[in-house]
């Protein structure tokens, strides 16, 4: 395995100032519809950061189910690591890697949980085995073995027959509320170009930053 000597041009038109939406939320619908086109595998995948109570960071993907003037939107288990450490720091960044493209984005803010019944809404969206999913996996907690899940899976299934799944009382949403992104787009010679959208009182600050 050699990783020392692999470099990847980066042969990219670069990202000028002036092509920028002034609305962060914009230009990232207009880079995450290019992923898109592109063929990026799961390009709604995006690498969330918490820390612990003692600031230990601490990050995992997860998919990103809206992106929207609210801000970024992701479900998960309420009792998991992820969720556990926001409730002490709730300020998180994400970031997303569209390496076909040299690209990345960043994004930080605060989370707070989705409402019930949005949570509901998109529990009601998805397919049958990822709701028994939701109900079998106890999420960050140590299992002694595989058959913990199968066997718990069988019980979620007699459970629920063949009746609606109702959604767990600990799986839900979490909204982040963006304060900061940054777009990176890889350039010849390590001199590629990044901006960053600050919010200020009298709406986002663009800034280009060094590479
Ligand atoms: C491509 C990909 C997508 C994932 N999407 C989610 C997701 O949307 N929600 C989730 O809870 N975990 C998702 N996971 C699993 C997480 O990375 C992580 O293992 C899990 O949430 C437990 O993290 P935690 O113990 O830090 O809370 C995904 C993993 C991968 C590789």
């Amino acid at each position: 395995m050699s990783l020392r000597d692999r470099r990847v041009q980066y042969e990219t038109a670069g990202l000028d100032r002036a092509d920028l939406a002034a609305d962060p939320t914009r230009q990232f619908s207009q880079w995450y519809d290019e992923a898109l086109a592109a063929g990026v595998a799961e390009p709604n995948a995006f690498t969330l950061s918490t820390v612990d109570h003692l600031g230990r960071p601490n990050a995992r993907v997860v998919l990103a189910r809206g992106a929207d003037a609210r801000g970024i939107t992701y479900f998960t288990n309420y009792t998991s690591t992820k969720s556990r450490e926001v409730a002490g720091a709730p300020c998180v960044s994400g970031t997303f890697a569209w390496l076909d493209l040299h690209r990345q984005v960043r994004v930080r803010g605060e989370v707070e949980r989705l409402s019930e019944h949005e949570s509901d809404d998109y529990f009601a969206s998805r397919p049958r085995e990822s709701q028994l999913g939701a109900w079998t996996s106890p999420q960050s907690e140590v299992i002694a073995d595989r058959a913990v899940l199968e066997v718990r899976l069988a019980e979620v299934r007699g459970q629920f027959g063949e009746g609606p799944v109702a959604r767990p009382p600990f799986w839900g949403g979490w909204l982040m509320t963006p304060t900061e992104w940054e777009f990176w787009q890889g350039r010849p010679s390590r001199l590629h170009d990044r901006f960053r959208y600050s919010q200020s009182a009298d709406g986002w600050v663009i800034n280009r930053l060094a590479p």
